[in-house]
């Protein structure tokens, strides 16, 4: 009894202090994701309601339709890429945005669109950053 007692204290420890881990760990992504959004993003992408300016706004990005903002004139060739933003999307996307429109839109037939995406960002070299940004926009755009 005592040892199986001692056995559920142990788990628990070992639980407890992995999830406070975890979350160390989140929050820390958020706070380098940040820095990464203000210096690769934040002179084109507004994180406020509405705020589409030379592009369309970031707030409620993951879970939300791409090149979805009625108040944002975007290009043809991302308004034929038809699927919701989620992170593991939004993580291809920011290593290569060029690549993963094109690919798509050659594969839709959309030739002629398919070279049309105007976001100039070469993308992340490193996946750590794109996590990093996209933990940033869970905690300040809210997750739809
Ligand atoms: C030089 C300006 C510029 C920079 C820097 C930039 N973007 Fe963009 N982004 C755009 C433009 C313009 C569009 C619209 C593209 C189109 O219409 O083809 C866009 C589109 C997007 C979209 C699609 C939005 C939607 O409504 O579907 C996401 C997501 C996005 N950018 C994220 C980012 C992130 C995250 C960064 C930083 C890592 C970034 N962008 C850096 C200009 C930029």
């Amino acid at each position: 009894m005592r040892r199986s007692v001692s056995l559920v204290v142990l788990v628990l420890t070992v639980w407890i202090a992995g999830s406070v881990a975890w979350a160390e760990e989140s929050v820390t992504s958020a706070i380098a994701g940040e820095e990464l959004f203000d210096n690769n993003c934040s002179a084109c992408h507004s994180l406020d309601k509405g705020d589409s300016g030379i592009a369309p706004s970031l707030y409620g990005v993951i879970g939300r339709h791409v090149a979805s903002l009625p108040n944002y004139g975007y290009s043809a060739a991302i308004k034929a890429y038809d699927m919701v933003w989620t992170e593991d999307n939004l993580k291809r996307y920011l290593l290569n945005p060029q690549a993963q429109f094109r690919c798509h839109n050659l594969t839709m037939g959309h030739t002629q669109e398919c070279l049309g995406i105007r976001m100039p960002f070469r993308g992340f070299a490193d996946p750590k950053e794109a996590d990093a940004v996209i933990a940033y926009l869970k905690v300040v755009a809210g997750k739809n």
